[in-house]
């Protein structure tokens, strides 16, 4: 399995994504971004629930506190004033200061570790865009870039746009721009794959810490997500993760992709523009949904703690 940086914003979704990624794949560390919430509580956010994972040595680095150009929007009405409201985590006194350093540590890591660069990135790309903008050199190292962000026909903010991309288009546009593998994995298949109200008693059943912390964050999130129905909650960024250890989970299609950034109705929106002949962006079309839930269960079953 390769070894992965993370890039967030926790975020319900992305706390699943981190505990699935723990997991399944060796995490080289978390790079903080804002988008559901402020960066100053995302950053919190990864911290806590590393720690209470049992994952203390995994560094969180807190990145971009707005996107490329624009004011920050965030996501109160979806994860709570907290980013993650719903469990209580118990402050230890001794909680660390978050060094606000993303783009420093990803140059030290990248100059250091010269193995192919495998990057998972579930919240705005502000950080993941302002990093290779500033350092190009690493373009041709990115083996594999998993983003959760943008649909092909629909959205969650706006008729017409998937929030991660809605909040920072001028990243995500960029990114997408550039010839890099990379897998997009947006609404088109997140909103098929849905969690059942069941597995709110799973977490339980796990009998652990971060059991109760899931089905205390689920319970919340099931009642606040905009795009729930009796059939379950979409958990769009642990899909970002599938896609990168299970990619044969999803169908994909070679595409070259724009993200709207000048006409403000239609911000952010993802479209399929005629380019090159073999473009380097994937777009997940369909999953296989049980295979894909049934892999998500047996890796949170590792989590001991
Ligand atoms: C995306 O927006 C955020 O609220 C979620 O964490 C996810 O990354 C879904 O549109
Ligand atoms: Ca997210």
């Amino acid at each position: 399995m390769p070894s992965v940086y993370l890039d967030m914003d926790p975020g319900h979704d992305d706390t699943l994504a981190l505990l699935v990624a723990l997991a399944s794949l060796k995490v080289r560390g978390v790079t903080a971004v804002a988008g559901n919430q402020t960066v100053d509580k995302t950053s919190r956010n990864a911290r806590r629930v590393l720690d209470l994972a049992k994952f203390p040595e995994i560094t969180v680095h807190q990145g971009a506190g707005k996107p490329l150009f624009r004011p920050l929007v965030t996501a109160p009405h979806v994860h709570g004033s907290s980013g993650l409201d719903g469990y209580h985590f118990h402050i230890s006194s001794e909680e660390q200061e978050i060094p606000a350093d993303a783009q420093q540590w990803l140059e030290r890591e990248f100059s250091q570790n010269l193995d192919d660069i495998y990057w998972i990135a579930t919240g705005p790309l502000t950080n993941v865009a302002a990093f290779l903008i500033g350092h190009p050199q690493y373009l041709s190292r990115i083996k594999q870039l998993a983003v959760m962000g943008g649909a092909l026909n629909q959205g969650n903010i706006t008729p017409y746009a998937e929030f991660n991309f809605y909040v920072d288009p001028d990243a995500a546009h960029w990114v997408l721009a550039q010839e890099i593998p990379v897998k997009i994995v947006g609404l088109d298949v997140t909103h098929k794959a849905l969690l059942s109200p069941y597995a709110l008693e799973r977490f339980s059943a796990f009998e652990s810490e971060v059991g109760r912390m899931l089905h205390n964050l689920f319970a919340f999130y099931f009642k606040h997500e905009p795009n729930r129905t009796s059939q379950g909650v979409p958990v769009h960024d642990v899909l970002a993760v599938g896609a990168m250890v299970h990619p044969e989970f999803f169908s994909w299609q070679r595409v070259n992709l724009m993200v709207e950034r000048c006409h403000e109705s239609y911000r952010g929106q993802m479209t399929v523009v005629p380019g090159a002949q073999n473009p380097s962006t994937e777009v997940a079309v369909d999953v296989d949904v049980d295979s894909f839930f049934e892999w998500m269960w047996s890796m949170l079953a590792r989590l001991q703690s």
